[in-house]
């Protein structure tokens, strides 16, 4: 036998998640991670799982049949709606303004699809003339995949257009709503978007750990159409589609406490109402970007193309980046995210998502930052 470790009790710190996700959640949302578990086939859990279609679809303003949460974080969405509809040589157009649409482009080209990429500097939106044009150019092009919230710049991606020169044709218009969803305006069917994903950690305020996915039916149709197998057995929607539709096929075991989570945070969406939660983002958002310009911040994205929910600002010289992010974490308890990739050092990523956007937040970040730069 060897010696015994010992080990103290769980006990993380108390903090408020002002970074890029996860936000914090709601104690309802808690209580239902501690609900007592039943099995993944048990015919109570099925009513459950159609709960938890029934009001994604409501977030998501879509009436896709095929609407439910992948396991896993927002990576697996992305990544399960690329493999479910590619094939080797298949032709993508992938707009790049960002970290998360470059990650886009290494899952596309991972399955062996030939990416046309359109790269805009980061903080600015893609032009949708330009897509539209490129589109023009490619008519063979198989899906078109564009990220709605750039996490790591803060600029909000225009859709509707896109949408709009899309539909009726072939191509499948895939969008990222990882950092959008539930808390500004997406509108999945009356925009054409054929796949749309996104993750339980930032504006629907569940902890990470799954990824929603809707499918138009022409995605569907594309996934049951391709020829070769998806390159992920974990992520292959023609057989995870089994087990959330009327057979309950056994794909792999559900991850039962994670779908409690997610049930009882989508029941407090809809509690809200979906308008009065984006007046809510749209408000503590700005009220948060006029305190930082008050104090003379200047905002990184593009204005007018601005996030409701995440704001970029550009650290004022003379600021040490990793110094006041430590002090607001340690001495403040609030978490705000680094800049990614280009930005790093230069910006910060301030989020105000689900539970976390309150004005009471941005105000003891705002009260917080003065304290610094005084100091
Ligand atoms: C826009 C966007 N896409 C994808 C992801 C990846 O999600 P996850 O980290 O949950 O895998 C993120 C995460 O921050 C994101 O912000």
């Amino acid at each position: 036998m060897g010696d015994t470790i010992e080990f103290s009790e769980l006990k993380p710190p108390e903090r408020i998640l002002m970074g890029p996700g996860p936000s914090n959640v709601h104690y309802r949302v808690y209580r239902a991670l501690t609900t007592p578990i039943i099995g993944h086939l048990d015919p109570d859990f099925m009513k459950i799982m159609d709960d938890i279609c029934e009001m994604l679809r409501f977030v998501f303003q879509t009436k896709n049949k095929l609407t439910i949460p992948i396991s896993g974080t927002g990576s697996s969405g992305m990544e399960a709606s690329f493999v479910n509809v590619l094939e080797p040589g298949d032709k993508v157009v992938i707009g790049v303004n960002g970290v998360f649409g470059e990650r886009m482009v290494d899952v596309a080209t991972r399955c062996g699809a030939e990416v046309i990429r359109i790269d805009e500097e980061w903080g600015y939106i893609i032009d949708p003339n330009r897509v539209i044009e490129t589109l023009k150019k490619h008519p063979e092009v198989k899906v078109f995949a564009v990220v709605h919230a750039e996490t790591s710049t803060g600029a909000m991606q225009p859709l509707e257009e896109i949408g709009k020169f899309l539909k009726g044709g072939e191509t499948l218009f895939v969008v990222d709503a990882v950092t959008s969803l539930a808390g500004c305006e997406l509108r999945v069917d009356e925009w054409g978007i054929d796949i749309c994903y996104s993750g339980t950690q930032k504006c629907l305020s569940v902890p990470p750990g799954l990824s929603p996915i809707t499918l138009s039916e022409k995605a569907v149709r594309v996934l049951h159409s391709k020829k070769s197998k998806a390159q992920s057995w974990y992520l292959d929607l023609s057989m995870i589609e089994r087990y959330w539709g009327e057979e309950r096929f056994y794909h792999h075991t559900a991850p039962i406490s994670m779908l409690f989570a997610l049930r009882e945070g989508l029941r407090i969406i809809l509690g809200e109402g979906l308008e009065e939660r984006f007046k809510r983002h749209q408000t503590v958002g700005d009220y948060l970007k006029s305190g930082l310009m008050e104090l003379g911040w200047k905002l990184f994205a593009q204005e007018g193309y601005r996030l409701p929910m995440l704001t970029s600002v550009i650290l004022p010289d003379g600021l040490n980046d990793a110094e006041a992010r430590r002090k607001l974490l340690y001495d403040y308890g609030i978490e705000v995210g680094v800049g990614l990739g280009k930005t790093r050092g230069k910006v910060w990523r301030i989020g105000l998502m689900g539970e976390t956007c309150k004005r009471q937040n941005a105000d003891a970040l705002l009260l917080a930052i003065r304290d610094l730069i005084r100091k």
